[in-house]
């Protein structure tokens, strides 16, 4: 094989986590029981809850839309479903149990955790897409993923956050005034502190996403201007 040709195989392998959340991308929450904000959460994307009809605190949080158990909630839910199978699913990630998140610089590709992952207080993750802005990058955490307080999630060389995706087999709890530019899925429950930033959609599929004092871009959404507080 001329060495051109294994260079385009072993990036198509490493690329090749293609991952859509569908009708997910209009939502910035949505969840299988509840979505609870408490103060001045500002969603860019509408809240659903499918089969759960519960959703509180908008007002005074502000949001496209609330979808209690109707039909956008059912497929928002549905097609996170989808997603989270796929992102469970992805071959051959790179395995990373035991090691925080901590500083490191992602390249394109599938990540793994065989229970839990987390990045400590005040630390970074990147995620580089090496100039391809289509790159795609899928995390598995087995059990559950910890973002600690004013830690952020970072883009580089064209990554997108919407092609970001982390699947967590329990739930996610995300710190005060932490930034997470990517898309966050939980088997179970999402709960973010305290002024947390989220571009890329937050989705609890059997339990609850809970805000207080939140800013989350969905997806399909034009990028609302994030950067007062979370630099
Ligand atoms: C997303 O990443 C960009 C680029 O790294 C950064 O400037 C921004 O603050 C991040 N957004 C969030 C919500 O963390």
């Amino acid at each position: 094989m001329h060495p051109n040709t294994l260079t385009m195989v072993l990036l198509f392998v490493s690329n090749s986590a293609a991952i859509s959340i569908g009708s997910a991308s209009n939502f910035g929450a949505c969840a299988g029981q509840t979505v609870t904000s408490t103060g001045n959460t500002v969603i860019v994307g509408s809240v659903g809850t499918s089969p759960g009809t519960s959703i509180t605190g908008f007002p005074p949080g502000q949001a496209t839309s609330l979808n209690r158990a109707n039909f956008a909630a059912r497929r928002c839910i549905a097609d996170i479903s989808t997603a989270y199978a796929a992102c469970k699913g992805a071959l051959a990630p790179v395995m990373l149990t035991g090691q925080p998140l901590d500083g490191k610089v992602l390249s394109p590709g599938t990540y793994s955790y065989a229970t839990t992952a987390a990045l400590n207080p005040g630390a970074t993750l990147t995620f580089d897409a090496r100039g391809i802005s289509t790159a795609e990058f899928a995390i598995q955490v087995g059990t559950s993923l910890d973002l600690f307080s004013n830690s952020k999630i970072l883009l580089t060389n064209g990554a997108r956050a919407c092609n970001v995706i982390f699947c967590a087999g329990s739930s996610v709890v995300i710190g005060t005034n932490a930034g997470v530019n990517a898309t966050i899925v939980a088997y179970t429950s999402i709960s973010v502190a305290n002024e947390a930033a989220n571009r890329g959609g937050l989705y609890g599929i059997n339990g609850a996403v809970t805000l207080i004092n939140n800013r989350i871009n969905s997806c399909s959404q034009p990028l609302l201007d994030l950067s007062v507080s979370i630099g």
